[in-house]
């Protein structure tokens, strides 16, 4: 057997650094695959087993837990995999490594081409909007759902619409619960309108959860959504910005939903004064992914301002830790 190498303290950062990249796309393949959920819920997952049951591949799936030990995400021991030290977190958060490797992986492979202005037209930017939809899913059930669902409580809706529903979790979720609700979902992307659909047609609400593939920022008034008294939207709208256009828009739903009496939207903003090395999780592959794309993210003051001119008053705001610089403020009809 040969040594284990001797790093230099330089040399162990850079290294950890490295392996935090190749965890993060293992994480996702991971979860991908119920491995996640398989350590979770046994606490000892033997692989050949679970390779079997899943019809995966052996050897690869025990090189992805192989580098989800060098983060100590599992503990390894020969063909058992069992969850590590970091598991409880990485588990909590796997939505944020499944939105960045998985949903907007493309993104960092074309990005040293893109940083270049003579290609900054190059079209189109791929991601994976369906992956970014299940993505979403997690990070909003386990972060902005618990706010959100304090701030229903305080109201009365019988028909809502969720602008840029990806999965549509958040009105299938509220169907299912409250009787005689009705939902529309609208979003412009057709991979997350099929996740969505899935998930509509597997709860067998197709009658009362209908979805609509249309642009947000560009939306006319129809009949089914001249009753909408409830308007959410979680984690796109940073797609209104820049300021002119989110005020327009904003504005634009009083017309297009004139009886809507409180608009919910949550997302995240743009970090301000974290020092260098302080980063928490998410923000800066938030960050980079929008710089790319070539999209503005507001800060929370910004938001403030735009709101003050939007045709709404915000009545309620909570903020979020993680991700952090989020936040979820409840509108109403100025
Ligand atoms: C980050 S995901 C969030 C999905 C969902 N709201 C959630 O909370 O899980 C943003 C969603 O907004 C959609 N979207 C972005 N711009 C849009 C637009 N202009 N019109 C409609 N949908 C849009 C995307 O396709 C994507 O599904």
């Amino acid at each position: 057997m040969s040594p284990e190498p001797q790093l230099t303290s330089e040399e162990r950062y850079c290294a950890d650094t490295f392996n935090g990249a190749v965890a993060a796309a293992a994480i996702s393949a991971a979860w991908e695959i119920g491995l996640l959920e398989e350590l979770d819920s046994t606490g000892a997952v033997i692989l050949p087993d679970f390779a079997a049951k899943q019809g995966c591949h052996l050897p690869l799936v025990h090189t992805i837990a192989l580098a989800l030990s060098g983060r100590t995400v599992v503990d390894l021991d020969g063909d058992v995999a069992r969850p590590g030290s970091g598991f409880a977190e990485v588990f909590r958060t796997k939505g944020f490594f499944y939105w960045l490797t998985r949903g907007s992986g493309e993104i960092f492979t074309q990005m040293p081409g893109l940083v270049r202005d003579d290609n900054r037209n190059v079209r189109p930017l791929r991601r994976d909007s369906g992956a970014i939809s299940v993505a979403c899913r997690s990070i909003a059930r386990t972060f902005f759902d618990p706010p959100f669902e304090e701030m229903l409580a305080g109201i009365r809706f019988r028909k809502v619409v969720d602008l840029g529903c990806g999965s549509a979790d958040r009105i299938v979720g509220l169907v299912r619960r409250i009787d005689g609700l009705s939902a529309i979902g609208i979003d412009v992307t057709a991979g997350a309108l099929a996740v969505a659909g899935y998930a509509v047609h597997d709860e067998g609400l197709a009658d009362r959860v209908s979805l609509v593939r249309d642009d947000v920022l560009n939306l006319s008034p129809r009949d089914e959504y001249r009753d909408v008294d409830l308007l959410t939207c979680f984690l796109m709208g940073h797609d209104f910005w820049p300021a002119e256009n989110c005020a327009k828009t904003l504005g634009r739903m009083r017309e297009v939903f004139p009886r809507a009496e409180n608009l919910i939207i949550g997302d995240t903003a743009r970090s301000t004064g974290v020092a260098a090395g302080n980063y928490p999780m998410f923000t800066l592959g938030f960050e980079l992914v929008h710089s790319v794309m070539g999209q503005y993210l507001p800060t929370l003051d910004e938001w403030e301002v735009a709101l003050a001119d939007s045709g709404w008053r915000c009545v309620e705001r909570r903020t979020i830790d993680l991700p952090a610089f989020s936040f979820i403020y409840r509108l109403v009809p100025a």
